[in-house]
């Protein structure tokens, strides 16, 4: 009821601070990007104010207007919530690729709602279209193209290791895996790392205008897409149990090694990293056994 009560109050702080802002300063000259950059910095300070609180993350969302949490588009909040609630009060340094937005509204909605959510936190955002002006103390804005591998690099020498990246980027599968494959290392130890809106994958050619790089399920093209490459990497998560290491592709045994979880969700996958070399007890012996019989196969033994 309170965190209710506290979402309402940012919304009507939010009409509060628009009204003052207008009457202070001479709002009628100011250009549509103007006015919305001072708007955004006000919010910027509301997030601030409110972060000690212990609000849900998808009310902050919701009421900070990312698309993230509204009716109609996505219902990420929940998620993310469960993921960070305890990393809230901590020092999490979170990078957002794609920051969303249009010419005269530049976006950076969700930013708000990261700031009111991580009180000691740093966002880091990052679009191919430059919006230096969200940038304030503690939220950094860098102008990247995923799909370059040079900027991708300078981002990180800027502000690698982070705790937590998302992905909310172009959504074409082609970027999602390269851009996973240049910065998952920057990624820390137990840290997060988010591809949102995934149903890319499962779109040949064009929809809403876009021409997409996802395939149909039951076409061998869809093991190239983001979500074929997580299903497929999501069988080496339990590598330290496989019996021997015939046809098995080293370059995903090696980032399983990093990888103690995948999850898919409805348009999300998310993968949590750590170290999974530890094997079960019981391998040995099966390694062993299983070794044996195949020993005994291959000389036709077969009772
Ligand atoms: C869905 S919006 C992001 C929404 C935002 N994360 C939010 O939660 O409010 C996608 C953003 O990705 C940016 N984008 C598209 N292609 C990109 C690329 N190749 N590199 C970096 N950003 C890109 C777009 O300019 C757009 O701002």
């Amino acid at each position: 009821m309170v965190s209710l009560w506290v979402a309402r109050q940012c919304k009507a702080a939010e009409l509060v601070i628009k009204r003052l802002v207008q009457t202070l300063i001479s709002w009628e000259g100011k250009s549509e990007l103007d006015k919305y950059l001072l708007v955004y910095q006000a919010l910027s300070l509301l997030a601030r104010g409110v972060s000690l609180l212990p609000i849900p993350l998808w009310r902050l969302l919701r009421a900070f207007g990312s698309d993230k949490q509204q009716p109609g588009w996505h219902s990420y909040g929940n998620t993310y919530g469960e993921l960070f609630k305890h990393r809230k009060y901590g020092r999490v340094k979170l990078l957002e690729i794609g920051i969303g937005g249009y010419q005269d509204s530049p976006g950076g909605r969700s930013l708000l709602a990261w700031q009111a959510f991580f009180p000691f936190g740093t966002i880091v955002a990052a679009d191919i279209v430059p919006k230096p002006g969200l940038a304030a103390k503690r939220r950094r804005i860098y102008q990247i193209d995923q799909s370059s591998g040079k900027d991708l690099a300078a981002l990180c020498r800027e502000e690698a290791p982070f705790d937590i990246i998302i992905d909310d980027g172009s959504h074409l599968s082609a970027h999602q895996l390269f851009t996973f494959r240049h910065m998952f290392p920057a990624l820390k130890d137990f840290g997060v790392y988010v591809i949102e809106d995934v149903q890319t994958s499962f779109w040949p050619g064009r929809v809403m205008n876009v021409q997409w790089d996802g395939a149909r399920i039951d076409d061998p093209a869809f093991a190239q897409t983001c979500y074929g490459y997580f299903l497929e990497l999501a069988k080496y998560i339990n590598h330290a149990e496989f019996v021997d290491d015939q046809n098995v592709d080293e370059t995903m045994l090696e980032l399983a090694r990093q990888i103690t979880r995948v999850t898919f969700e409805h348009n999300l996958i998310i993968l949590s990293k750590g170290n999974t070399t530890e094997r079960t007890a019981s391998l040995v012996r099966v390694t062993t056994a299983w070794r044996r019989s195949s020993a005994s196969h291959a000389a036709g033994n077969y009772s």
